[in-house]
């Protein structure tokens, strides 16, 4: 079977993407696929090849003609992380073609990849989650009512952004206007929330021989301030797994990750992040396109649970092709 592999995408996560994409094509069974690097950037959508030569992409079929002769994917895997891979817009253009892919359909993505509709989506289910509060480009700030709703520390988000990127921990009131101009950099909407203190998380959620399956989790111990980029791709945090937490917090954080999944209709493999105040998980994020790199959490959940990644991706191709 013919799998285009894309990756690259428009937003700060490109070198992320570049790097699962690579994993990726390392990993997928040769026997049984044909991987296409194929390279999606805001200038150009190319096929690259083994000698780094570029060949465009139709974008009407989404084909490639490297020898003259059209080829046709059979699946799209997809290792886009941020716009437009990971909220929604290549999902619509894929099922429009009727071109199968690993991620979850498009509105799925769209609405998990928007922190404030995510969790307001899942509020009415009664999932804990952190105070909020939001802002569009051009609104006023008004950090009186920010700190008087969020209280501080508050973290300020790019509301639709990945990898921490344009994410800063706020102490004193005169940070807030700074941090939010750092985190319009990254998208047009913010979010503010409340700092959640407890331990951190991260739950991989995956279809796996057509079952849906919570990967072990992985704690979180940053050596930062928080779980930030550099701690994320630089090695500074420890991430354990499984984690170190009681089997009532496991329990229940297993559960809810699931329902999450089950209950947004979400499809491949995910991984969700919570932070525990006492038993109670709370919810900071879903990702649909988890990052693949060798520093990434999912990977190494895979191979704790014997899971190689070789199959993982095996199985996200057949998911995609059932
Ligand atoms: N957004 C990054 C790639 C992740 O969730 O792993
Ligand atoms: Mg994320």
């Amino acid at each position: 079977k013919n799998i285009a592999i894309i990756m690259g995408g428009y937003s700060s996560e490109y070198d992320i993407s570049i790097k699962s994409g690579k994993v990726v094509q390392k990993f997928l069974d040769s026997s049984k696929y044909n991987a296409f690097p194929i390279k999606i950037t805001q200038k150009k959508w190319v096929y690259v090849d083994s000698n780094n030569t570029e060949f465009a992409v139709d974008k009407s079929d989404f084909t490639i003609s490297p020898n003259g002769d059209k080829i046709h994917f059979d699946c799209v895997f997809n290792a886009i992380h941020g716009t437009p891979g990971e909220d929604g817009l290549l999902q619509a253009y894929f099922e429009l073609l009727g071109l199968p892919h690993t991620s979850c359909n498009h509105y799925q993505a769209a609405l998990t990849f928007n922190k404030r509709d995510l969790l307001s989506a899942l509020k009415p289910y009664g999932v804990p989650c952190a105070t909020s509060y939001f802002l569009n480009k051009g609104d006023a700030v008004d950090e009186v009512q920010i700190v008087k709703k969020v209280g501080l520390p508050c973290f300020v988000k790019a509301n639709k952004a990945g990898s921490s990127y344009g994410i800063s921990k706020v102490y004193k009131k005169e940070e807030i206007k700074s941090a939010i101009d750092k985190a319009f950099t990254e998208d047009s909407e913010i979010i503010i929330e409340s700092s959640l203190e407890g331990t951190e998380v991260s739950v991989g959620v995956i279809t796996y021989e057509g079952k849906i399956a919570v990967l072990p989790i992985t704690e979180i111990v940053s050596e930062n301030d928080f779980f930030d980029y550099e701690a994320k791709y630089l090695g500074k945090s420890q991430e354990i797994t499984p984690a170190r937490i009681s089997e009532i917090q496991q329990n229940k954080v297993t559960q809810l990750a699931e329902f999450i999944y089950k209950t947004l209709g979400l499809k491949g493999y995910t991984r969700s992040e919570f932070i525990f105040i006492g038993d109670e998980p709370y919810l900071l994020e879903v990702n649909t396109t988890p990052g693949l790199t060798e520093e990434s959490i999912l990977p190494q959940q895979a191979n704790t649970a014997g899971i190689s990644l070789e199959q993982l991706f095996s199985s996200a191709i057949e998911e995609a092709l059932r």
